[in-house]
């Protein structure tokens, strides 16, 4: 649609920026901390860029202070961080551990010393290691009482502080890449029974947690954040055109409908069924699924780039176990699901030198599907350019790239705002540069350098504001009026 004038963003909106523990705290053993399947996970060659860890990662769990006053500087409104469950349970089950509970409440209190409404990630992928000793993790139900303790645990000590929750990121990647392409702990491939069977027990997670925070804060806000991937139809052939209706149920409402609806599209769970998976669901499930679906205040959407899609023959091609890891543009390979759809490369769109396609006007069309398909106010969790940045002399960074990106996400954004879009939030993905699970340190995304490369020995973990910075700081000075 078109609009002669544009109301703009709201005065209360929410511009931020996100993290997420492992990526971002170090300290991977400090103050009673348990290890994570993460911290394992790294540990086994071959499974990340330079057998990067998060051992030290940019050491924010003795910066904390100077970077919430760099994000004060820059006049964030919102902070979204993850809390790592290790510090909280360390083993998983067992006891609380004070000290890690201590250092969150630092964190929120300084966020909220400066007028930073903290934004806080139940689960950002870093499980405790003793839960897949135990019993398997996510593969287990037992993980669901677990996690509703743990969750409850954050709920109980943080919710007077804290009124913005997401149970989950992006569910959708953890279960696809931990049980489908073997890329993230526990590392199976093509487990297709387990895959969903983890992803209900994530479900039940994320849905019994909502129930919990709202018997005991009805005013907290709650939602979980998906890495929303829209798709485009490769062409007006009808065959394409079914193909992208496919991936929608699989790769998108799969997800996006449990959280507002409760329930799985229909045609997905036939397609499933048909080919020998059954989801094995306790009697509540469902009712327990519609009441939390009922209870969600917003769709947290991690938006990074859109898909084409086209028609894959039973012969075609499958999903692929290797991506672009290095930076060296061109090296990802086309994947799909044999006898549903590919994702063909597009050739409108300009990509990242991570082969990640850039496509502003996809943030839009998130919005707008998710409005009249949910009609739910949407949180954008996480948005964001990962690229090479390049330390100058005197300790600057020209990094116009990541601006013009930005600049023009918010421009669709802003007019999704102006099609009806109940729009509370903007995250960038990062604040400060942080380690990316599988692409180390060079793929940077910060408005803050901070200064090592993938060899912790050598990592002087200095901070520096990007050009970026100062830009992100007149958008949120002047409620993005400039854009
Ligand atoms: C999202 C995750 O998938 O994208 C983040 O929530 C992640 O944790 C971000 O870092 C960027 O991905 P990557 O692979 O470039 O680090």
């Amino acid at each position: 649609m078109y609009f002669k004038e544009s109301n703009g963003f709201p005065e209360t909106f929410l511009w931020g920026s996100a993290s997420a523990a492992y990526q971002i705290e170090g300290a991977a053993s400090e103050d009673g901390k348990g290890v994570s399947n993460w911290d394992q996970f790294v540990r086994i060659p071959g499974k990340t860029f330079k057998a990067t860890t998060g051992d030290l990662a940019v050491d924010h769990y003795h910066r904390f202070k100077e970077d919430i006053a760099l994000m004060a500087e820059a006049g964030l409104k919102t902070y979204r961080f993850s809390i790592a469950w290790t510090r909280i349970i360390p083993d998983g089950n067992g006891e609380v551990n004070e000290k890690g509970l201590a250092f969150y409440d630092a964190i929120i209190d300084e966020c909220i010393k400066y007028g930073i409404e903290p934004m806080v990630t139940v689960y950002h992928w870093d499980m405790p290691q003793a839960l897949q000793d135990q019993y398997g993790g996510w593969e287990n139900r037992q993980i669901v009482k677990d996690y509703v303790r743990y969750a409850t645990t954050l709920f109980e000590h943080f919710g007077d502080r804290v009124h913005y929750w997401i149970t989950m990121n992006e569910q959708n990647v953890f279960t696809s890449l931990g049980w489908l392409t073997g890329m993230h702990p526990p590392g199976k491939v093509m487990d297709q029974k387990m895959f969903y069977q983890v992803n209900h027990h994530a479900n039940m997670a994320h849905a019994y947690s909502v129930l919990e925070l709202k018997k005991r804060y009805p005013d907290a806000h709650v939602g979980a954040s998906f890495a929303y991937t829209p798709g485009y139809a490769w062409d007006c052939k009808p065959i394409n055109a079914m193909a992208k209706a496919d991936y929608d149920d699989l790769q998108n409402y799969f997800w996006m409908d449990v959280y507002a609806y409760g329930r799985y599209p229909k045609a997905a769970i036939r397609y499933l069924e048909s080919n020998g998976i059954h989801i094995q669901m306790e009697a509540e499930d469902q009712k327990i699924m519609k009441q939390a679906a009922a209870l969600i205040d917003f769709m947290g959407v991690n938006y990074y780039q859109t898909a084409a899609i086209e028609y894959n023959p039973i012969d075609g091609v499958g999903m692929s176990t290797e991506v672009n890891t290095t930076g060296k543009k061109g090296t990802a390979k086309e994947e799909g699901i044999p006898g549903l759809y590919k994702k063909p490369s597009n050739p409108y769109l300009e990509k990242t030198d991570w082969d990640w396609t850039i496509d502003p006007m996809g943030i839009r069309m998130c919005c707008r599907d998710i409005t009249s398909r949910y009609d739910l106010p949407i949180v954008i969790s996480e948005n964001g350019l990962g690229a090479f940045d390049k330390l100058e002399e005197d300790n600057v960074i020209h990094d116009p790239y990541r601006i013009a990106f930005l600049e023009a996400h918010l421009k669709e954004l802003k007019k999704a705002i102006d099609d009806g879009c109940d729009v509370w939030a903007y995250c960038t993905w990062s604040f400060t540069d942080l380690l990316s699970w599988l692409n180390g340190y060079q793929k940077r995304y910060g408005f803050v350098y901070v200064d090592r490369e993938e060899d912790d020995t050598t990592a002087k973990l200095n901070r520096y504001k990007k050009d970026s910075f100062y830009w992100y700081q007149n958008v949120i000075k002047t409620n993005g009026k400039d854009l």
